[in-house]
């Protein structure tokens, strides 16, 4: 196992008073956080997430994505898959991540353990290229929890494997219905 370090991003608050009132900067407060991670499961979750977006239907951008993931409630570790299913109204086009977390939320398993997203197409690029949509960012927050890991998958010559993100990172202030 390997311990990864998600380092704190915490800005103070800050604001400007008006004649109607305060409006408010909230800072953003995420505190640090340690995880245990077993390398081969991170390795193979990307091998998998590539292996899927060779099965997209991606006819109108030509962008190929592909993504994998476990689920900590599944006791047998099953490697479930998705990659973006393009439409020709565009509009109905479901994502490769959304396409993953409803095949193993439609299994019955509702807490994402590690998910691996692999735009194969642009896995030199900047990580903004590389990174979940917003859509797919809220559907992940639905099955995350503090332990939950995104991979964004990466092959540069710089011979980082992946950039590793947790759902406060990808999702500061995600919507929640909570009280
Ligand atoms: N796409 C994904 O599959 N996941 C994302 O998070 C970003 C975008 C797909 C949708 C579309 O088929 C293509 O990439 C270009 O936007």
């Amino acid at each position: 196992m390997s311990e990864i370090i998600l380092p704190a991003v915490e800005l103070p608050d800050s604001g400007v008073e008006t004649p109607r009132g305060r409006v408010s900067v909230p800072g953003p407060r995420i505190a640090e956080k340690r995880l245990a991670v077993d390398p081969g499961h991170i390795f193979g979750l990307l091998l998998a997430a590539r292996a899927a977006a060779e099965k997209a239907h991606a006819p109108y951008s030509r962008f190929h994505v592909g993504a994998a993931l476990t689920m900590a409630d599944d006791p047998v570790g099953t490697v479930f898959t998705g990659c973006n299913v393009e439409n020709a109204s565009y509009g109905a086009t479901i994502c490769a991540e959304r396409n993953a977390i409803a095949a193993a939320a439609g299994a019955g398993f509702r807490k994402i353990a590690l998910l691996a997203v692999s735009t194969c197409d642009s896995l030199s690029g900047p990580l903004p290229g590389r990174s979940p949509c917003g859509v797919c960012r809220q559907v992940i927050r639905e099955f995350a929890d503090a332990r939950t890991l995104v991979l964004i998958d990466r092959d540069d010559a710089s011979g980082i494997l992946c950039d590793v993100v947790d759902i406060d990172r990808l999702l500061p202030w995600g919507f929640a219905l909570e009280p």
